[in-house]
């Protein structure tokens, strides 16, 4: 798959600019095996990278500005050209804020970048909570740098696309896409503190233990930017400030503080957020004792708390965490930011023919489209493929 999305990228980029690229980089999405709405408030997260991604051919063009094409975007057939010192946030909206916002930022770092082609592919859904946007910043960040020979760390470019993110696309996501995106490796998760950004590699080989992590995606599509996660995020800020803490992070030992939260709305919110953090470093301690199958209940109460406290659920995704529990599977939860996407379900894979069935007929009862069913196999992050 990674090799015909480069394939394409580079297909597109001669018929775009009737040239050769200096090369092809790739950027994976990501699944988040757990730790929900913890990002921004500094807690834990343990995200993996899937096989799926973006991918991106890249070479210098001849003047001071930046084009980028996307073998998606048939809307847009030219691309979108933007001179380089023009860029700022208000000027550049819709799918070319995010390779752009990824110039501004390396820029306005103060690094230096000429004349750019960008040509861009992805077997990758958008909108469906597997992080199509931080795949398609991270995989443009390392084709920037590797065109115009600037070494920046990865821990540094994770900061550079998660601002382009946050100030040129106004999307106030956390940090755990980008991490994903930039830092797994395949075979484990990525335990992340996202406060001080210390990375732990915790083995993760579902297929050896008899077990699969399998994604449906719902149908239902969210966007990030339409004010449903902003104002999550606010609340979390509110419940902290409220409590005399830094972030919500700092009630990780502390849990029942949140009990004095007069505010029955913050009270949930916040409660979601500090039994998240914990159900993190409990997975994360089950995964290195190498028992995956008892990471199964711990999803299933993140998704009753993302539905019940946090509010950001949605029926497509209940209704298949409901059916995929009915059927046997170990644990089930919604996916990513919320209000649509995907579901993740951990089941033995004697199983998963049982497991997708009852989520396809509850879906065929309603007479919702069917849904989308994959398998996730934890993966290598972002690198140059040629
Ligand atoms: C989106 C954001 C992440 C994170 C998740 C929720 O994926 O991009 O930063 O906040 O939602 O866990």
């Amino acid at each position: 798959m990674t090799a015909e999305i480069a394939d394409r990228a580079t297909d597109g980029y001669r018929a775009r600019f009737g040239a050769e690229p200096d090369g092809v980089w790739f950027a994976p999405g990501r699944v988040n095996l757990i730790g929900e709405h913890t990002d921004y408030s500094g807690g834990y997260v343990l995200p993996f990278a899937l096989g799926a991604g973006v991918a991106v051919a890249a070479g210098r063009g001849p003047e001071e500005a930046i084009t980028v094409w996307s073998g998606q975007q048939a809307g847009d057939p030219d691309g979108v050209t933007a001179g380089l010192g023009a860029l700022t946030p208000e000027r550049i909206t819709g799918w070319a804020a995010y390779p752009l916002g990824v110039a501004w930022s390396l820029r306005a770092a103060g690094h230096r970048l000429d004349g750019t082609r960008v040509a861009i592919e992805a077997d990758l859904p958008m909108g469906a909570g597997l992080s199509s946007s931080a795949a398609l910043e991270c995989a443009t960040a390392l084709a920037l740098c590797d065109v115009h020979d600037l070494r920046v760390p990865r821990s540094e470019l994770v900061a550079l696309a998660s601002r382009a993110e946050n100030e040129f696309v106004g999307a106030p996501t956390g940090i755990m896409d980008q991490s994903a995106a930039l830092l797994c490796r395949a075979g484990h998760a990525l335990l992340l503190d996202c406060r001080s950004g210390a990375v732990e590699e915790v083995p993760l080989d579902p297929a050896a233990a008899g077990l699969a992590l399998v994604l449906i995606d719902t149908g239902t599509r969210h966007a990030l930017t339409d004010g449903r996660y902003a104002r999550r995020r606010w609340s979390c800020e509110e419940a902290a400030r409220l409590l005399g803490v830094a972030s919500l992070r700092d009630l990780v030992d502390r849990p029942d503080d949140v009990r004095l939260l007069a505010d029955p709305e913050l009270r949930r919110r916040a409660g979601h957020v500090v039994t998240e953090n914990r159900r993190v470093l409990e997975s994360a301690d089950l995964l290195r004792h190498g028992a995956l199958a008892d990471v199964g209940p711990l999803l299933t109460q993140t998704h009753e708390s993302l539905r019940d406290d946090f509010d950001v659920s949605w029926p497509q995704a209940d209704v298949a965490v409901d059916a995929a529990r009915s059927a046997g599977a170990a644990g089930a939860r919604m996916m990513g930011g919320g209000f649509g996407g995907s579901v993740l379900v951990l089941t033995s894979v004697g199983l998963v023919p049982g497991v997708t069935d009852a989520i396809a007929a509850a879906y065929a009862r309603r007479r919702w489209t069917a849904p989308g069913i994959t398998r996730a196999v934890p993966s290598d992050g972002a690198r140059r493929l040629r």
